[in-house]
């Protein structure tokens, strides 16, 4: 048993942090050069992480104010993001382990080209592909893609589930065995091994068969980060990993039961997804040097910053809201599960929007933790072996070298205590997360 880890990254100026780019000590601008994710992968593989990820998504913050202004003004989650799967495709150059994560959505994609995008990845990678799905949100995202407004929740998801199955019929329309190479004979591929799948659908309708042989996963390992009951449903019938941001042990808990209960209902067993929570360390010598570190990043938030992302991700125009406001009686269309929690938070605390902003600004409601490599690990050990998680996201404060202290002084704690991998073991990301 080891404990799972991912690098949670966005191509762009910000991760959870917003705070990110303005950092002392990130590199400026250097979120647009390859040297940059070059460097983070080559650490993240050296700490012998399973996958980096990249989020996405599909428009500039346009909620906030009602229009672009404020976010790109001050650099908010959503102020650069490029497309991560080019990205991916130079990072596989330079590493050879690691699993390489991109988002894609359900929503504005067609699966044919999402499983050519993602197959030619687990080619290219030799079977290190991964796709987030997720279904899209904000207005945004509908404007750029000439939607009138973004599809209700629940037909989102309907549409997801419809997405997931055309792309895997896909990625079987090759028998691993089709491709044939015979050079002498001229036979190139066995025709019988190679199949149309005549999917049609409510959404969809595709001929197929794929225009590229069986990739060494046969198909990328599925992530899914949806926390309303739908979103968990859907996770427990597709995904193999699913990422949750849950400030405390009590809600991880319950996170986690809660969607491992769900996989009998499709047939699956609980420990066919490895659930990873999301953490931001902040690691010192001593514990004064970490917590230095930690109030460092913070005294940068900018809670109206917060709020332009808050805005982004729950559909909702925060600025029109009076920022002592209460926000119990907020509707929101965008992510429900996440704002649930933040309701939550709210009242047990007292919580204002503009505390709200603090919070979102700092790291999107992900718990920092502050310590030793030994207290972090201890954390970290305390929550997996409660079931609060198999694994976690690490979140950076700052680029490119924001993982280097985890990797140096955490990843080897874990290692001498036995709790995480000494090397890779499989061949590919889906067998590291076995
Ligand atoms: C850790 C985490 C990462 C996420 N990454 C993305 C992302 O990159 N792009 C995106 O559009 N949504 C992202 N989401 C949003 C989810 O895909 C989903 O839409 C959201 O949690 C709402 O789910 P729900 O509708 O089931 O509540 C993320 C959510 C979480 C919790």
């Amino acid at each position: 048993m080891t404990i799972h880890l991912a690098a949670f990254l966005i191509a762009g100026n910000a991760a959870h942090s917003q705070v990110l780019w303005r950092h002392p000590r990130s590199a400026p601008g250097g979120f647009l050069t390859l040297d940059y994710y070059k460097r983070i992968a080559q650490t993240l593989e050296r700490g012998k992480f399973d996958l980096l990820f990249f989020a996405d998504r599909l428009a500039v913050s346009t909620r906030f104010g009602g229009s672009h202004r404020y976010g790109v003004a001050h650099g908010d989650q959503d102020a650069t993001r490029m497309d991560p799967l080019p990205v991916l495709g130079a990072i596989a150059a330079v590493t050879t382990h690691i699993g390489l994560g991109a988002t894609r959505s359900t929503t504005y994609s067609q699966p044919y080209s999402l499983a050519r995008e993602f197959s030619t990845l687990d080619h290219l990678s030799a079977g290190r592909a991964a796709w987030n799905v997720v279904t899209s949100v904000n207005q945004g995202e509908a404007d750029n893609f000439g939607l009138r407004e973004t599809l209700g929740h629940d037909e989102r998801y309907d549409r997801a589930d419809e997405f997931l199955e055309v792309t895997h019929k896909l990625w079987n329309s090759w028998d691993a065995q089709a491709l044939l190479l015979e050079s002498g004979s001229g036979r190139y591929a066995d025709p019988d091994g190679v199949h149309a799948i005549d999917h049609r659908g409510t959404h969809f309708n595709v001929r197929g068969p794929l225009n590229i042989p069986a990739s060494p996963q046969g198909g990328p390992v599925i992530i899914q980060a949806g926390s309303s009951h739908r979103g968990q449903d859907f996770a427990a019938r597709w995904a193999e990993v699913v990422f949750g941001i849950q400030p405390d042990l009590a809600r991880m808990q319950r996170f986690y039961q809660d969607l491992k209960g769900r996989t009998g209902k499709f047939g699956r067993q609980p420990a066919d997804i490895k659930v990873l929570t999301a953490l931001m360390p902040f690691v010192g010598k001593s514990k004064a040097e970490a917590e230095d570190k930690r109030a460092q990043h913070n005294a940068m938030v900018d809670p109206i910053v917060g709020l332009s992302t808050l805005s982004s991700h729950m559909n909702v125009d925060f600025s029109a809201h009076a920022p002592d406001a209460p926000i119990d009686d907020i509707q929101v269309a965008g992510m429900q599960g996440l704002f649930g929690l933040v309701k939550e938070l709210s009242s047990e605390g007292r919580l204002t929007l503009a505390d709200i902003g603090r919070l979102y600004a700092g790291g999107v409601l992900v718990p920092q933790v502050a310590g030793t490599a030994a207290e972090v690990a201890d954390w970290m050990e305390n929550i997996v072996a409660q079931q609060g998680a198999d694994g976690f996201v690490i979140t950076p404060a700052h680029l490119p070298e924001g993982f280097d202290d985890f990797v140096d002084l955490v990843v080897p704690e874990l290692q001498r205590r036995g709790q995480f991998r000494l090397d890779y073991e499989g061949d590919t990301l889906r067998s590291y997360l076995r």
